[in-house]
């Protein structure tokens, strides 16, 4: 239904042409629903985007006049001839049978989950939003009530230097038994350098160091980096992250996939997904959803937009929030360019951010995410003395009042003068959220090469450290 998305629209916004456009937008919406009919194979799996809020902004003379600009930088990313394209590895990360890598990765798991109580990930930005990311978005952000040995609790650390949350973790620890997996491409990152050493001692003494080495996982460089040395040293089993994939594009490979195969995620499912990602959105042409919201979101900042709100009405969104924020964020941020990307949850946000939405400075637009929901349904009951006035709900849904809280507040923000791309999502599950990433990815690479940025560098990163490394006294930063 993508086109159809695109075109159709309640009531005209105040500045928007709607009676021309409106005979081009049925032959259209024809033509698309017809070869929809032809095509089930590719529009089967398809996230839809629905562009038909952005109107009051936007014109389709617009939309339809980038078509070259985005079908040229949908080329420049997966023929490889653009700035960055010694990065490119994770195009073709996705497979349909597990390879003798994933084959390890799922042993390793079954090992982990069968001798630990918890699991800890050890690892900074990409090299562990995205596991949190699907771990929160698939099993809720409580995931960790109730598990143990058999199906293990799962912790992050590395990815912060707290005190506080190093405390805690410590206390968490105590009396269970676990397991740690470090992940960091460079080897060389302070945050989880310093976690691995304090959990790594923490580990032998309690197994010995024949006992610890059996806990101890490390996913690294395949040649570079301290990390490589110390795991070689000291023989953990160690996976890859291969050279020509950055850490945001990173999910798809061991960093991804170990902690979600402890997570009792089916991983295989996941790839699945990403390979029905990767041959669904191949498309070159604005059926496209990749296109759809790689050029809306270019041609909103080029009208003044300086902020994306990327948000759910699913609390388990959260993290993968901050997986899209750094993926947008560090790939699209440089050359004095780029939108700021934020998150929120909705309907809880709407209570603090929505004030700022609805009225602040109108340089924001919004991509809202969209699951169906779940099998069971909560249904709303009657109660005789109807104190707080809800019997007007009575024997609906949950999602019912979710679906109208949505709908409410898309039109309250259009009104508003903040335009709403939605993506609608179906079904949530493993083989979605392979796809979701994959799908995420694609429009990143697009949009960022449509706003003319190398999308797999992140030269700002550095400069915290430097200062950082001076202050610390780190040897060979005295003079920077
Ligand atoms: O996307 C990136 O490249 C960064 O966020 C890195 O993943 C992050 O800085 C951690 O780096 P490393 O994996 O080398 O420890």
């Amino acid at each position: 239904m993508s086109l159809l998305y695109i075109f159709r629209r309640k009531k005209p916004a105040p500045n928007e042409n709607y009676g021309k456009k409106s005979f081009t937008c049925v032959w259209l919406w024809f033509a698309v629903e017809y070869s929809r009919t032809l095509r089930k194979d590719v529009f089967h799996y398809m996230i839809k985007v629905d562009i038909s809020n952005v109107w009051g902004q936007l014109t389709l003379g617009d939309l339809l006049a980038m078509e070259k600009e985005v079908a040229d930088a949908h080329t420049t990313l997966v023929d490889g001839t653009g700035e960055g394209n010694d990065f490119l590895g994770w195009l073709n990360l996705p497979v349909r049978e597990p390879t003798e890598e994933i084959k390890r990765i799922q042993s390793a798991a079954k090992k982990i989950r069968e001798n630990s109580d918890v699991f800890v990930v050890i690892g900074i930005g990409g090299s562990y939003l995205g596991p949190r990311a699907a771990i929160e978005l698939l099993q809720g952000p409580n995931h960790n009530i109730g598990k143990g040995k058999g199906n293990p609790q799962i912790f992050f650390a590395g990815n912060g230097l707290s005190t506080r949350h190093w405390n805690e973790l410590q206390g968490l620890l105590e009396d269970k038994d676990f397991s740690i997996a470090i992940i960091s491409k460079s080897g060389t990152t302070t945050e989880p350098a310093i976690a691995t050493r304090a959990l790594r001692w923490m580990l032998e003494r309690k197994y010995g160091t024949a006992g610890a080495k059996e806990r101890i996982f490390a996913i690294t460089d395949p040649c570079k980096g301290a990390l490589r040395q110390m795991a070689t040293e000291e023989g953990w089993e160690t996976f890859v992250i291969p050279q020509n994939v950055g850490g945001r594009y990173s999910v798809l490979t061991p960093v991804g996939l170990l902690p979600l195969a402890v997570a009792g995620i089916d991983i295989m499912e996941m790839m699945n997904g990403a390979v029905d990602a990767k041959e669904t959105y191949n498309l070159r042409s604005f059926e496209n959803p990749v296109w759809q919201y790689a050029a809306v979101r270019n041609l909103l900042y080029r009208n003044g937009k300086a902020m994306e709100i990327f948000e759910s009405y699913e609390p388990g969104f959260k993290m993968f929030g901050g997986w899209w924020q750094q993926l947008f964020g560090e790939s699209e941020g440089k050359d004095g360019k780029g939108l700021f990307p934020v998150t929120a949850e909705f309907t809880a946000d709407l209570h603090s951010l929505g004030q700022m939405i609805q009225q602040g400075q109108r340089n924001i637009f919004e991509t809202m995410v969209r699951f169906d929901p779940p099998a069971a349904l909560y249904t709303i009951g009657s109660d005789w003395k109807n104190l707080d006035g809800l019997n007007y709900l009575e024997g609906k849904t949950l999602d019912f009042v979710d679906e109208k809280a949505y709908l409410g507040t898309v039109a309250a923000h259009v009104d508003g003068g903040v335009p709403v791309i939605t993506m609608d999502c179906g079904e949530l599950n493993d083989r979605k959220v392979g796809e979701l990433f994959y799908f995420l990815e694609l429009c990143c690479g697009v949009s960022a090469y449509i706003l003319d940025v190398n999308p797999f560098n992140q030269p700002g990163v550095e400069f915290y450290k430097r200062n950082m490394f001076k202050l610390l006294g780190k040897p060979g930063y005295e003079n920077q």
